[in-house]
């Protein structure tokens, strides 16, 4: 599976809590790659947190900020990457990732999504109104995009091993 990557990088995109960051490293250690976390990546290069940088500078900045360092990782060569759930709407950032690598869509529904993002408060497009209701926007708007990527993998399980193993197998 790793032969036939050659020197594109596996990307992981889709909703947050889709589980990008557990699938991502999981798979990495399968495969012997590098696992890079865009959203960590932003947060080193502005020495903020996500929080801290929709707060201070608001979204469009982190968007701004987003596209470069994406883009940035992107020419490093074969590596896990796992992309912050809004990256893959912009097309630029689609494109990058189209001649750099494979695209994965780990596709989760309403309830597992909204489980697993409670349990932290690192997301600021949840923070205020309802964290249900803003989710469910998303899944309309972004889903029919994160169907572009090159595969869709269901996300259900925890510790996510069919997911990991199914994206092995079809690598
Ligand atoms: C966002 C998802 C977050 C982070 C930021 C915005 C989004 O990443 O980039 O809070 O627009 O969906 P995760 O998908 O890793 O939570």
């Amino acid at each position: 599976a790793k032969k036939r990557l050659g020197k594109r990088s596996i990307v992981l995109v889709g909703l947050m809590g889709c589980g990008k960051s557990s699938i991502g490293k999981r798979l990495a250690a399968r495969l012997g790659l590098p696992f890079i976390d865009a959203d960590e990546e932003i947060e080193r290069a502005a020495a903020k947190t996500i929080n801290e940088i929709f707060a201070d500078h608001g979204e469009a900045h982190f968007r701004d900020g987003e596209r470069k360092v994406i883009s940035r990782l992107l020419s490093n060569g074969p590596q896990v990457l796992a992309t912050g759930g809004g990256a893959y709407m912009h097309p630029e950032t689609r494109q990058r990732i189209r001649e750099n690598g494979v695209s994965i869509w780990l596709r989760a529904d309403l309830p597992v999504l909204m489980r697993r993002v409670m349990k932290r408060d690192t997301r600021p497009l949840l923070r205020e109104g309802n964290p249900e209701a803003t989710m469910r926007k998303l899944i309309e708007a972004r889903y029919p995009i994160y169907a572009e990527a090159d595969m869709t993998v269901d996300s259900r399980d925890e510790p996510h091993d069919l997911a990991v193993n199914e994206i092995v197998n079809r690598l």
